[in-house]
């Protein structure tokens, strides 16, 4: 499999790692054999060679802060619209910086590569918040997969998950935590810690957007559940569609009066069936100390999804993190493969 690398940033470099670091299993286990002929980052410059280019030599330059453009074997100055359209590949790996407001480029380079009959997988939370119903659309008209299990909770399984594990389970209500940034603030705000030093925390350990904004005021969490809502309960929302509050007005007090009541806050992405209508929504809740979300601490995600066939099962693992949510992509990538044999 060819593959196109767009965007190589922590989540691009994440998979990077992990496809050298796993080529002989993905061999010998799933007959995956795979070079990447192209890498685009607007940051970091583009290589590309129809043979693959040395992923190695390409980690270990951006590591220098050197760029691509200056890599030996395939340096180049082609733009990801340009990768994309020229290329020789197979696959898409998009992982370029998300923009929930417009959710471009993302979309742009995923409707592109569809269109020229590319598969797709992505991290991006943009085009699937926005878009979703036109990207798979038309991905089925072309007849390619397009697969985004990272762009909720990581590479902790839940898309998959929800879509085939537990087929035929009948979801009733989806409920958790979405975000490592405010579940983080609010873990170290319960420590003793202020806000603007948890959340400066949080920055350092590279969990928080690149405008914080969109993780302590929920939108980052609303992409999610936006995106929730349309792949698993078949709706059409929008993110503007649902009502969405952040962890910015919790005061270290009201967190210490919660734990006396046997409580806490955690900021809850929401997705449920209220007649024939799927609501959505984010707020910080009191949590009841028993429930599994409740002792749910640090950057770590967890959602609980309400079946008729089981009742409550709970979902516990990162939701964020280079090595992480690269995963998500080389799963996606070997779902892909798997289909395809
Ligand atoms: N900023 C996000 C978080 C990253 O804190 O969870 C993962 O989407």
């Amino acid at each position: 499999m060819r593959l196109l690398l767009i965007g190589f940033g922590t989540v691009g470099q994440g998979l990077a790692e992990l496809l050298l670091a796993s080529k002989n299993e993905l061999w010998t286990r799933y007959g995956l054999d795979w070079r990447v002929t192209g890498i685009a980052d607007m940051l970091k410059g583009s290589c590309y060679h129809p043979d693959g280019v040395d992923l190695e030599d390409a980690l270990a330059r951006v590591a220098r802060g050197e760029s691509l453009s200056t890599c030996p074997n395939g340096g180049c100055d082609w733009d990801a619209p340009t990768m994309i359209d020229r290329a020789s590949a197979d696959v898409l790996m998009e992982a370029t910086y998300t923009d929930i407001a417009t959710a471009e480029p993302a979309t742009s380079h995923i409707r592109a590569a569809l269109s020229r009959g590319l598969h797709v997988a992505t991290t991006n939370k943009g085009p699937l918040a926005l878009h979703y119903r036109e990207l798979a659309d038309l991905a089925s008209r072309r007849g390619k997969q397009f697969l985004f299990e990272g762009t909720v909770m990581a590479g902790t399984p839940l898309l998959n998950l929800v879509r085939e594990t537990l087929a035929g389970a009948t979801v009733l209500e989806m409920k958790g935590i979405l975000n490592g940034t405010t579940n983080y603030i609010l873990t170290q705000m319960e420590a003793g810690m202020d806000y603007a030093a948890a959340l400066a925390q949080a920055q350092e350990l590279g969990f928080a957007e690149a405008v914080p904004d969109a993780d302590v005021l929920g939108w980052d969490a609303l992409a999610k559940v936006t995106i929730l809502a349309n792949v698993v309960f078949g709706a059409d929302l929008k993110p503007s569609d649902s009502p969405c509050q952040g962890i910015t007005e919790i005061a270290a007090e009201d967190i210490a009066a919660a734990r006396e009541e046997g409580k806490r806050y955690k900021l809850i992405g929401h997705v449920w069936r209220e007649g024939d209508e799927v609501k959505a929504s984010v707020s910080p809740q009191l949590v009841d100390l028993t429930h599994p979300l409740a002792g749910v601490m640090g950057a770590t995600n967890a959602m609980t999804i309400r079946t008729e066939a089981l009742g409550e099962v709970t979902v516990v693992g990162p939701g964020a993190g280079r090595a992480q949510t690269g995963f998500a992509l080389l799963n996606d990538l070997v779902h892909i493969q798997m289909r395809r044999r």
